[in-house]
């Protein structure tokens, strides 16, 4: 559904990503994981069309080549993008923020309503009529995947969605996000720090280490090597 194809990318003369390959798969969860600097947020940028960085190599959505496409464009075609600092409108409802997410499809099919939307999320239907500025951070990461929803996208690109959340409201926001998987078999791509927790929740696993990936298969393989882990350990640490 996703690919990219030996993406090389640069801010001004220096360079980022090197040589990234990677596929996500139709109803796919897959995680994307390295320490701060590594170059998630860049991958994420790349896919869609945000200026900076520029990027050589390819990226196919759904056959399509999305180089040269605008931003505005790329998330037509349903690519969802929920971003680090998660951008919900502070002087808007919880209700208002969602409906601005609402997007002209392009050839695809309307999937998610806010009664949807707020089934996968329970917490915002009763946060309903609050301020954006009122909520949690857990809260607000909530919104700004549930405003990506209300755009119908056929993938979610999550930019560290559990950063800043204590252990269990991550853990929370993860059983959303299978939920959302499960809901309308919506592929699911995610960058995070690495987490032995997470194995249980993702399909698929990427690890980068200065702009490159250094590992590509199975969660199973990493929850079965502890040598590996303790190597992944060591890549997840804070800076
Ligand atoms: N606008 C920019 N101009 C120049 N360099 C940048 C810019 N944005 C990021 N970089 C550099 O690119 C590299 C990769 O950054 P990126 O934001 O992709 O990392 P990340 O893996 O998302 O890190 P984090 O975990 O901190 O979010 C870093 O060395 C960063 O300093
Ligand atoms: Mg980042």
């Amino acid at each position: 559904m996703l690919e990219l194809k030996n993406v090389n990318s640069f801010y001004e003369a220096a360079q980022i990503l090197f040589d990234v390959s990677l596929r996500i798969n139709k109803g796919e969860v897959a995680a994307l994981f390295g320490r701060n600097g590594v170059g998630k947020t860049t991958t994420f940028r790349c896919i869609m069309g945000l200026n900076p960085p520029r990027y050589q190599g390819d990226i196919f959505y759904q056959q399509e080549n999305l180089q040269g496409l605008q931003p505005f464009q790329i998330a037509r075609r349903g690519i969802g993008f929920v971003p680090e600092d998660r951008q919900i409108f502070p002087n808007l409802t919880v209700r208002r923020n969602l409906i601005v997410g609402r997007k002209t499809l392009k050839d695809r099919e309307k999937k998610w309503d806010l009664e949807q939307v707020y089934e996968i999320f329970p917490k915002l239907k009763l946060l309903e009529n609050k301020l954006g500025s009122q909520l949690s951070g857990g809260e607000q990461q909530m919104l700004t995947i549930g405003r990506t929803l209300m755009g119908d996208p056929e993938i979610i690109l999550l930019d560290e969605p559990t950063e800043g959340l204590a252990p269990l409201i991550a853990q929370d926001v993860f059983n959303m996000i299978l939920k959302i998987r499960n809901a309308h078999n919506t592929s699911i791509f995610l960058v995070e720090q690495f987490s032995p927790h997470l194995l249980d929740f993702i399909d698929h696993c990427y690890v980068m280490e200065r702009g490159r990936i250094v590992y590509d298969g199975e969660p199973q393989t990493i929850k079965t090597d502890l040598g590996l882990q303790k190597q992944l350990l060591g890549i997840g640490a804070k800076k």
